[in-house]
């Protein structure tokens, strides 16, 4: 059977036409094709398909395509075109068994389209624009010969400081575990096996959200019920849903790290969730196990993190060099080996590699000529998801929109920052395709009005943060300092303001500050910037902050300065021409917050589904011993789901079909959204429940269900949620998923702050 294959395949690479006329036959079950192929193999060549490598200095082209025609590498990432990848299927399609090689790459939000960062797609709370920007990537990356993302990434992130809470969906189970399935579902499609799909590898399983003090790799310390309850869902929601990967965190849970953790790979997401596909490890992490502490040298190190149940090992040499001396020992049984190469070839078979190992690489005759062609790109669609991820915070006056005829000084660090308005993990986004806010406002305006430009300020002054940054991105340092002084820059910017009619501040982080490895203790506006709004607001001109940043940052002062702000993290390729869209009123603002805003860094945490406590704080009533904080106001900046529109909406009472619930039945929670305003505009219904008496302490609130809607000014539409026993299951302290009976409060709001009630009783 097999050989009917390679003839096939040995066909089809002598000519491509003979294939076309002539395809091969298909290939036998997975299963069987499989099984088949392991039986041919040596345990070097076995050995070499766990292999997954970086495209890097230390590993030159030659060499690759040496080791992989020898049979020792399995899969590489970071090489991201067709012409750089064809010529290591080549080479794969040199070795002895000629089994294809799989292409991995970082597509997070975007490849070549850059779309807004993850936090920023979660804070559209539209599900058909988030799936929209995971075809674009997925067609755009098949079609540079990527077979695999390492994405999505459903981390929940809780802690602010967390650099990477910018590549993940924000605080929400709920939310967090809907994007998961339709990213999984955008990616692969109907099936990871056709060419313009590609593969979706989840990460980081687990937990790593949750690493103490926002610390990047630090430890996760989680109650079980917290785990199942809160950080799981997304992760099992993404596999579930079919994702062909995952991809192992660094951090260890409960000391034992996620690389060597038993119970997390084999009995969690293999026996539990039943999970069928393939386990990476992140960079490095298998050799790392020796810093965690849980083993001694790299022999020991290999040995855990196979018995565990990592199938490949992402850039360490560690499985090649220690595995053939395991296996000899028998401290490795060769069945362990077998299970984790069986996963790599299935995923291959997933993939489409075994039925065409260039079916994402096509023929060199039909590369692009230009890898970077403008004609490659998806603009309208990035603009269009862009649009609807800007989160309007305030607007006082109706300082907002802009009216094109006005004279408008454009000011800040980030008003033409073509780098960072990609954000990171920008896969192959190119910043000279980039719209900035420049851009794009000039593009609004054409003819009309005037924009006076002035840089204001630098991101930060503060050199060692300038030069970690730098380190960061050490092939291309990115944040580059005016030499100005700072007095001569804000000067600049005030002149400019004093000539204008309104003032347009675009500040907040550089993309390197909302990346991995990039935590911080503070969630400031660096403070050359916060000078900067402040010799602004004493300009006295209206001034508008247009927010670029990868985390919620602590803008009390800053918003109180401002008359308008409009949050748009990273925005994208369209970023420019989006935030233009919203800032003169093209498009009215429906984005709605995915991640809780803090006044302080010392608030942290200040999710919203907190559980409920014995002594809450009691606001007005101040020194009762209740829990607070004396000395800041007890309420976040910005609650989850919060966001403005140009419009008003107003809700009805909550109206329940029934008091009571019984097992096995449903009810159904209406409201009644009104558009009150003059513009026609979008916003989002949220459902959230709260229990209130179980067996254990249940948050004060939790999202159960949304929609988006549209409303025309003065229209109006009964909005209905239907919720059943399922809506109010939660994990009790036996970790058993069930609903108890009693009392369950129904709270519908258009954020999660001020929400209408009503309650009904679970028999
Ligand atoms: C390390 C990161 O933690 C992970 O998310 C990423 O996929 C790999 N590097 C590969 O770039």
């Amino acid at each position: 059977m097999r050989n009917m294959y390679l003839l096939g395949l040995a066909l089809s690479l002598a000519s491509h036409s003979v294939l076309a006329q002539n395809p091969p036959a298909p290939l036998p079950p997975k299963d069987v094709f499989v099984a088949d192929l392991l039986k041919q193999m040596t345990v070097d060549e076995k050995i070499g398909q766990l292999r997954l490598i970086s495209i890097g200095p230390e590993m030159p082209r030659e060499l690759i395509r040496k080791e992989i025609a020898a049979g020792r590498i399995g899969g590489t990432f970071n090489s991201i075109t067709r012409a750089e990848n064809r010529p290591m299927q080549d080479a794969a399609q040199r070795s002895r068994l000629k089994i294809p090689m799989f292409f991995a790459y970082d597509v997070i939000h975007g490849h070549r389209t850059i779309f807004p960062i993850s936090l920023a797609l979660a804070s559209s709370w539209d599900m058909d624009a988030i799936a929209l920007s995971g075809r674009v990537a997925a067609k755009e990356a098949s079609a540079d010969g990527i077979d695999l993302t390492f994405a999505p990434m459903v981390d929940i992130a809780r802690d602010p400081r967390w650099g990477r809470t910018s590549e993940g969906f924000g605080e929400d189970t709920y939310l967090v575990s809907r994007i998961a399935k339709v990213m999984v579902h955008a990616y692969q499609g109907v099936s990871p096996a056709l060419p313009s799909n590609i593969m979706a590898s989840v990460k980081h399983f687990a937990l790593y959200g949750a690493v103490e003090g926002g610390r990047d790799y630090n430890i996760v310390d989680m109650s079980p019920v917290r785990m199942f309850q809160d950080y799981l869902p997304p992760y099992r929601a993404a596999i579930d849903a079919g994702a062909g990967g995952v991809m192992v965190a660094l951090n260890s849970i409960n000391g034992i790290p996620a690389t060597a953790n038993l119970w997390l790979m084999q009995d969690l997401l293999r026996k539990d969730w039943g999970f069928k596909g393939v386990a990476v490890s992140d960079h490095g992490a298998i050799i790392e196990l020796i810093r965690h502490g849980v083993a001694k040298d790299g022999r020991e190190a290999a040995k855990l993190a196979i018995k565990a149940g990592i199938d490949m090992s992402m850039n360490d040499k560690v499985y090649g060099e220690e595995l053939p001396g395991l296996l000899k020992s028998g401290e490795v049984p060769q069945s362990d080996l077998d299970n984790a190469v069986r996963e790599v070839l299935g995923a291959k078979y997933d993939m489409g590699l075994f039925a065409d190992p260039y079916l994402r690489i096509g023929k060199t005759q039909d590369d692009p000529a230009d890898t970077n062609a403008e004609s490659r790109l998806h603009r309208s669609e990035a603009r269009e998801v862009a649009r609807k991820s800007l989160v309007l915070l305030k607007n006082q006056s109706e300082t907002l929109p802009l009216k094109k005829q006005a004279r408008i000084a454009l000011v800040g660090p980030l008003a033409k920052a073509p780098i960072d308005i990609m954000g990171s993990w920008a896969a192959n986004g190119q910043p000279a395709q980039s719209v900035t806010v420049f851009d794009g406002m000039r593009n609004a305006l054409g003819q009309q009005g005037t924009l006076i430009y002035a840089r204001g300020a630098n991101i930060t002054d503060d050199q060692k943060i300038v030069d970690y940054l730098n380190f960061l991105n050490f092939d291309n340092p990115e944040v580059t300092n005016d030499p100005r002084l700072a007095r001569e820059m804000i000067d600049e910017a005030v002149k400019a303001a004093q000539q204008a009619d309104v003032v347009v501040a675009v500040v907040g982080e550089s993309r390197g500050m909302s990346h991995e490895s990039s935590s911080r203790t503070s969630l400031d506006i660096p403070a050359s910037q916060r000078a900067l709004i402040t010799a602004l607001k004493a300009t006295g001109k209206p001034l508008v902050l247009v927010l670029m940043n990868g985390r919620p940052l602590s803008i009390d002062l800053q918003q109180q300065q401002a008359d308008a702000v409009l949050e748009t993290w990273f925005s994208g390729t369209e970023g420019g021409n989006a935030i233009a869209d919203v800032l003169f009123g093209d498009y009215n603002p429906s984005g709605k917050l995915p991640i809780t805003f803090p006044r302080s860094v010392g608030q942290i945490p200040t999710y919203y589904s907190h559980l409920t406590i014995g002594r809450p704080f009691t606001p007005g009533k101040p020194g009762n011993y209740t829990s607070q904080y004396f000395d800041e106001a007890n309420t976040p900046l910005y609650p989850f789901g919060y966001g403005l529109s140009y419009t008003d909406f107003s809700l009805s009472d909550v109206s329940l079909s029934a008091k009571t619930l019984k097992p096995g039945a449903s009810l159904t929670a209406s409201v009644t959204l009104k558009n009150t305003g003059k513009r026609d505009g979008e916003t989002v219904v949220q459902l959230y429940l709260h229990d209130v008496a179980a067996s254990m302490s249940r948050p004060l609130k939790e999202l159960k269900n949304f929609q988006k809607i549209m409303l025309k000014a003065g229209e109006q539409k009964i909005v209905q949620f239907t919720l059943d026993e399922n809506d109010l299951k939660f994990y009790n302290a036996q970790l058993k998923y069930a609903a108890e009976p009693g009392e369950f409060e129904v709270l519908i709001g258009l954020d999660s702050q001020n929400v209408q009630q009503n309650s009904f009783q679970l028999l």
